[in-house]
């Protein structure tokens, strides 16, 4: 009886749901991809309805695999990409529009108007972050002003809005019928609206945006009983005991729950979190200051965060628009049959350019291209512009800390790659390190929700079930990292001032 927990992990790319026993081990899992949509350059959405009812399934295959059933199951965590806004109406459960993914780019317009009065940073102090597109703020406010009827709806206290773990939280919990509009302190702190010292949303910024205060879900703790899954659905009954954003909950599968500790995950993107305990920490060094974990009633955990948008997804690219390989593991069998990088430099700008530029005006580059040059040098530099982009990142997490990290935690998708890991670990001079379970994320999600309900007592017995895997020790010699990192940076200043 409840000998499990089970994480929903409603990503960038698939939904998924893993179920884990107490030792934090993988029982089973379910996995479904949803359609990315690009109605034009720089524009991403997703179909809400079709997370929803992947979700759904991922959750029937996951139980099935293992042969369980909810009286099975302690309790469900959910976890996130984060940033990504839904807009839907709460009297019938249909999105007005389709989700807004974090990486788009349209509000541009926005943010720029925003940011007249008083710069990019006007908000930061308050709420961690820059003015950019990349957060859900300036998504909430480009559906109310382009969608028909939006704005009216939404004044009549019609529409709410959500970053995915509100809108699958709502519809797991009932949606139309009594369904919990909520959402937790990390998922908050990436829209550009929560207030971090008093974890409540801010009336003046909403006011500036012109969103409603009533479109907003309830912030919660990232760790106790939100509500019980409505008895329509497989796992009725079983609570809702965890939310916490995607790269916050790695960080927390990771068992990083102390300040000075961090972790970074290889993904879509690549997000480096660095915790910074109870103290509020804001960066000079263009990263991001983020809630970390809340558990309960317990102190809120703040972090430092260096978002990095297109890593995993410039080999999906290399795939899909180029038809350069047919899986993605592809390329580093093509990256490993040349010495270097034949003198290319890949700056993936899809997005504009994260931590620690923030430029949105940047787009993607390839310099240092001669007739030399062949598909393996590609390869190997889309590769290599992960670790030049983690180490820019890391360079500023030790700028902001004054304490340089001695090594680097890894998690995600990429950490599988045996040639990237090392030549992170050489590009960034400390070891790198891949703990047993790489599905943190999901971890993290479970350990929160677990957590709430008693099925594990308490943040000791996580720890302990994290080990090691495999270490890459640094041995590129000082003198090469730093061309290497000279010639990046030049590539990189190659990709800005592009948009017109
Ligand atoms: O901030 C975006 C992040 O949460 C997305 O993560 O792993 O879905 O690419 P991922």
């Amino acid at each position: 009886m409840n000998q499990y927990v089970i994480a929903i992990d409603q990503g960038t790319t698939s939904s998924r749901a893993i179920i884990f026993d107490h030792s934090g081990t993988i029982v089973s899992s379910g996995q479904m991809e949803h359609e990315q949509i690009f109605p034009q350059a720089g524009w991403v959405e997703h179909n809400p309805a079709e997370i929803w009812n992947n979700t759904r399934e991922v959750i029937a295959s996951a139980l099935s695999k293992a042969n369980l059933t909810r009286h099975d199951i302690a309790a469900v965590g959910i976890t996130n990409q984060r940033e990504t806004a839904v807009v839907w109406d709460k009297t019938t459960g249909d999105a007005v529009y389709n989700a807004i993914v974090w990486q788009d780019t349209r509000t541009q317009d926005i943010v720029d108007e925003l940011a007249k009065d008083g710069g990019p940073e006007r908000f930061k102090q308050k709420v961690g972050l820059p003015l950019a597109t990349y957060f859900s703020g300036t998504k909430i406010k480009w559906i109310l002003d382009n969608v028909d009827g939006a704005r009216a709806k939404a004044d009549a206290g019609d529409l709410v809005f959500g970053n995915t773990d509100s809108w699958v939280l709502w519809n797991l919990t009932g949606g139309v019928d009594g369904g919990v509009h909520a959402t937790d302190v990390t998922n908050a702190s990436r829209t550009l609206f929560m207030d971090l010292e008093t974890l409540s949303w801010d009336e003046e910024i909403l006011g500036i945006f012109g969103v409603p205060l009533s479109m907003m879900p309830a912030i919660k703790s990232s760790s106790e009983v939100y509500g019980s899954v409505h008895t329509s659905q497989l796992l009725r009954e079983v609570p809702v005991a965890g939310i916490l954003g995607d790269q916050q909950a790695a960080t927390f599968g990771q068992a990083a729950f102390e300040a000075g500790e961090a972790k970074n995950t290889y993904g879509t993107g690549c997000f480096l979190i660095f915790n910074t305990g109870e103290e509020i920490v804001h960066s000079k060094n263009g990263l991001l200051t983020t809630v970390g974990y809340k558990l309960g009633d317990a102190p809120t955990h703040y972090a430092l965060e260096g978002s990095i948008a297109v890593t995993g997804s410039l080999i999906q690219w290399l795939r899909d628009n180029l038809g350069m390989i047919s899986s993605a593991p592809e390329v580093e069998t093509l990256a490993a049959a040349v010495e270097d990088n034949g003198g290319v430099y890949i700056v993936p700008a899809f997005s504009g350019l994260f931590a620690p530029y923030w430029r949105s005006d940047a787009r993607g580059a390839i310099v240092g291209l001669t007739r030399f040059v062949n598909k393996n040098h590609i390869a190997r530099a889309a590769l290599e512009a992960t670790a030049f982009q983690t180490r820019e990142v890391l360079d500023a997490v030790n700028a902001d800390s004054g304490v340089p990290l001695t090594e680097l935690k890894v998690d995600g998708g990429m950490v599988a790659n045996d040639a990237l890991m090392q030549f992170q670990a050489d590009i960034l001079g400390v070891p790198v390190i891949r703990p047993k379970v790489v599905e943190t994320t999901a971890l993290g999600a479970a350990y929160a929700a677990g957590l709430a309900v008693g099925f594990w007592k308490d943040l000791g017995e996580c720890s302990a079930n994290w080990a090691e895997d495999k270490r890459w020790e640094p041995k590129l010699d000082k003198a090469e990292q730093d061309r290497q990192m000279r010639l990046w940076k030049k590539a990189v200043t190659k990709s800005m001032d592009w948009v017109d």
